[in-house]
């Protein structure tokens, strides 16, 4: 307990009881577990691919240095510094800006909504796998499975589709089991198990990729540099992209893990080793992904340019021919689809926990009934409308406007906010330097306070210029589809924020209690003021700004 704690019997009564993690390789194994999702998995390569191929290496590792790991930095430090989910945090850091804990939190509650629909497919065709149940055309299979509309015919419709509801329920079971043990027994432990699991997996699908027919020319594909991708614009923005997508920077996951940190933590060292282990599982998927469509088009006889595809073409259309095709394809298929669930699940976990931190945070609640509290309503409500033939038009809009829209803008505005109008970051960068493993210097301020907005918002630009001049509507889908479950819902998500946000906390809430261990939270910044140095400081936190001495 340090010097400004309360007297202990007092302590006691005001302490929050949120849980935390035992010590940093919990944590680590969790932020990486959030981490590596799908985004390594079936974004990453194609990505990669259309950007240069081996040249984009090379923006690739800039923005994990000038963006990726700095903006994880930032989300720890603000995270660890105050000590409680995405708006209790974003408060105790300035007041007003507490409405940015509630966008992410809103937009942590959309994502998870959806994402528990990707589960339920690979669940399930982990299982089809099994007997390569989609028979010679995985297209037309993936149709029937999901009955899903498409193009203009999307409606609004609540056709429940039997087999996609039985694996949802399946997933929202185990994610509240999750979810209800709690930081360190439920989060940390099933990423402790999961992603090693993951990794060893993944390995072995690798290798057997590597060893099919045509693999080289796949690995050639995706390799070959084309250095005058470096001169173009877009280039950059889509590895920007990747790496902020990738790293779950600003989605309030990385904020809300650090604050279960133990408060004297290496936090810079620990960002180190999750940006790279993240980026090296990346490029472990591309090699593996791209070893299988080498396989593909040669067994076609096409070019591996006319095989290659992301997202959910690639898993369920792309790989149920692989699988097909390959010598031994089941034990393909259940690496290839148990690596997704495996991935996915740890994501969701984190995303689901956003909220659950939040709604805890806010009412003083214990973990289970914090769980209960949200995930059940959240599971019900995924379920209803993701279990029916809307689910993958639904998704899709959500998906694309949620990111573009929800964590592209929350990530921008966040950025300006903490850099130009609250000027934050010299506390935060003497919070992360107190125990780290290297000073982060100047160099974070120009990462955070230029690089990564400037980015960030001409990413923003130029999506709305592509969506907003495209010819045909969002992949054909009818306009009001779009109006109001891309537009309107981004729009509503940043309201609802600031509404929340004016909402008051209700005196049992652990915004007045203090932290996990009994000792106090630190002030708010002060403008442009960065921490004292003290020696006798255990722990970041003691350091004040000379003007906010308490
Ligand atoms: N970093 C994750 C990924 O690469 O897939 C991004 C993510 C997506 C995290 C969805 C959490 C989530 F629910």
């Amino acid at each position: 307990m340090s010097a400004h704690s309360p007297a202990p019997a007092e302590a006691g009564a005001r302490r929050a009881d949120r849980g935390a993690f035992s010590g940093r390789t919990s944590f680590i194994f969790a932020a990486i577990g959030s981490a590596v999702g799908l985004g390594n998995i079936w974004r990453f390569p194609a990505v990669a691919y259309e950007n240069g191929g081996g040249a984009f290496i090379l923006p690739y590792l800039v923005a994990l240095l000038t963006a990726g790991i700095p903006l994880l930095f930032l989300d720890y430090a603000i995270g660890h510094r105050w000590r409680g989910s995405a708006p209790a945090a974003w408060r105790r850091f300035r007041r007003w800006t507490e409405f940015i804990g509630w966008w992410q939190v809103l937009i942590a509650l959309v994502i998870a909504l959806y994402y528990a629909l990707i589960l339920a497919w690979a669940t399930n065709y982990m299982i089809f796998s099994l007997d390569q149940r989609w028979g010679d055309d995985p297209n037309a299979f993936f149709g029937q499975y999901t009955q899903a509309l498409s193009g203009t015919d999307v409606h609004i419709s609540f056709d429940v589709v039997p087999a996609v509801l039985v694996s949802m329920v399946v997933v929202w079971i185990a994610t509240i089991v999750v979810m209800a043990l709690g930081v360190q027994k439920g989060i940390s432990a099933s990423s402790v198990v999961f992603i090693p699991l993951l990794v060893i997996m993944f390995v072995i699908l690798v290798i057997r990729a590597l060893f099919l027919p045509g693999a080289i020319d796949g690995l050639e594909a995706l390799f070959r540099p084309h250095w005058a991708a470096l001169l173009s614009p877009g280039v950059w923005v889509a590895a920007y992209g990747q790496i902020f997508f990738s790293l779950s920077v600003a989605f309030g996951i990385m904020l809300t893990y650090s604050s279960y940190l133990k408060k004297r933590t290496d936090l810079t060292g620990s960002g180190l080793v999750v940006g790279f282990a993240n980026s090296g599982f990346e490029i472990l998927c591309g090699i593996g992904v791209f070893s299988a469509l080498g396989f593909m088009a040669q067994a076609q006889g096409v070019q591996v340019s006319e095989v290659v595809s992301s997202g959910i073409g690639l898993a369920f259309i792309a790989f149920p021919a692989i699988i097909s095709e390959a010598p031994a394809g089941a034990l393909i298929g259940v690496l290839f689809f148990g690596s997704l669930v495996l991935a996915g699940f740890t994501s969701l976990i984190s995303i689901v926990e956003v909220v659950i931190a939040a709604i805890q945070d806010k009412f003083g609640l214990s973990r289970i009934s914090s769980t209960l509290w949200v995930c059940v309503p959240l599971a019900v409500v995924s379920t209803a409308l993701f279990s029916t033939t809307m689910g993958m038009p639904l998704l899709d809009v959500l998906d694309k406007w949620v990111n573009e829209y929800g964590i592209v803008a929350a990530a921008l505005v966040s950025t300006i906010v903490v850099t130009y109008v609250v000027r934050g970051l010299p506390t935060l960068r003497d919070h992360l330097d107190h125990r780290g493993t290297f000073p982060i210097g100047r160099w974070w301020l120009v990462c955070v306070g230029l690089i990564a907005p400037v980015v960030l918002g001409v990413s923003l630009v130029s999506s709305t210029i592509s969506l907003v001049t495209s010819p045909t509507t969002y992949s054909g889908y009818p306009g009001w589809f779009i109006v109001v479950f891309g537009w309107l819902m981004a729009l509503a998500l940043l309201v609802a924020g600031i509404v929340l946000s004016l909402l008051p906390w209700p005196a049992t809430s652990n915004l007045f209690k203090d932290d996990s261990d009994g000792d106090p939270i630190a002030p708010e910044v002060v403008a442009g003021q960065g921490l004292e140095a003290r020696a006798d400081a255990a722990t970041p936190h003691e350091l004040r700004s000379p003007a906010g001495r308490v």
